[in-house]
């Protein structure tokens, strides 16, 4: 159980404390099943203390977390459990799952991961309300935890489908109570009609960097964050990178 009251004034605090808007999105990653069983637990370590060692060098720059499957499943829930207890004081935890399944299963998923210390979940808005969404609110609160809908993508397919519904997904969304948004900074639009539609929701936007959207766009666009991967953690010094993308993010 966390001891936030509420997500947004939760995470605003750590924008305060920092001067910073970015999120890390940790993607770090091993082809840890193609090595024979035996000497994987030795490359988990290695990847932990590289989580470890970022985490560690980056805490004056850096907002809040992000934690997909990828990386998770290097590494392992206990592992990702024991990270964020280390960095709780430091830095906000979001799981980045993408939850999509019926109400049942994704309360099963949730539960392990809003006990492992997670501070919010993010979850496809296209499940819808009933049994959807909805559902996936009602348990993240019993943790005091936070939700975010995926309401468009930042890909180019995501133009084919998902991102043409994106209005629905976000009364969708905001109907079910979430916390906020994740849009695409590839299509920055999306992001300044929900910021019109609602002011009050919180918008976590991917697509800067490694994606080709410019670093501080999202934001202009009114974004609260920008969700940032690969520029950071595949830069040869990220400390001095993240200083560059700050400076960027000013001027823009
Ligand atoms: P990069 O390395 O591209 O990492 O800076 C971006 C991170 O964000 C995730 N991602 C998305 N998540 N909707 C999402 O919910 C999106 O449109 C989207 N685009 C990228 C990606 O998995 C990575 O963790």
């Amino acid at each position: 159980m966390n001891i936030m009251s509420n997500f947004k004034d939760f995470v605003l605090k750590f924008v305060k404390e920092k001067n910073s808007r970015i999120v890390l999105a940790l993607d770090l990653y091993k082809e840890l099943y193609s090595l024979p069983i035996n000497t994987r637990k030795e490359e988990r370590k290695k990847l932990l203390n590289s989580a470890i060692n970022l985490l560690s060098n980056l805490e004056d720059y850096i907002a809040g977390i992000k934690i997909g499957l990828p990386f998770s499943l290097c590494v392992n829930l206990d592992n990702v459990e024991k990270i964020i207890k280390d960095f709780s004081n430091k830095y906000f935890f979001i799981c980045d799952f993408k939850i999509a399944d019926i109400g049942y299963t994704n309360s099963l998923i949730i539960r392990n991961i809003l006990n492992i210390g997670f501070n919010a979940v993010i979850a496809h808005a296209i499940i819808g309300f009933k049994d959807g969404l909805e559902k996936i609110v009602s348990e993240a609160k019993k943790f005091n935890a936070g939700v975010l809908a995926l309401c468009a993508m930042s890909h180019i397919g995501a133009e084919e489908f998902i991102n043409k519904h994106y209005i629905e997904l976000l009364e969708i969304s905001a109907k079910s109570k979430v916390d906020g948004f994740v849009l695409p900074a590839t299509y920055p639009s999306y992001i300044s009609i929900a910021r019109k539609l609602y002011p009050w929701a919180l918008i976590f936007s991917p697509g800067v960097g490694a994606q080709k959207a410019t670093f501080g766009s999202a934001i202009n666009n009114g974004a609260d964050f920008e969700i940032i991967g690969r520029a950071i953690y595949d830069a040869e010094n990220p400390k001095k990178e993240i200083e560059k993308i700050l400076k960027e993010m000013v001027k823009s």
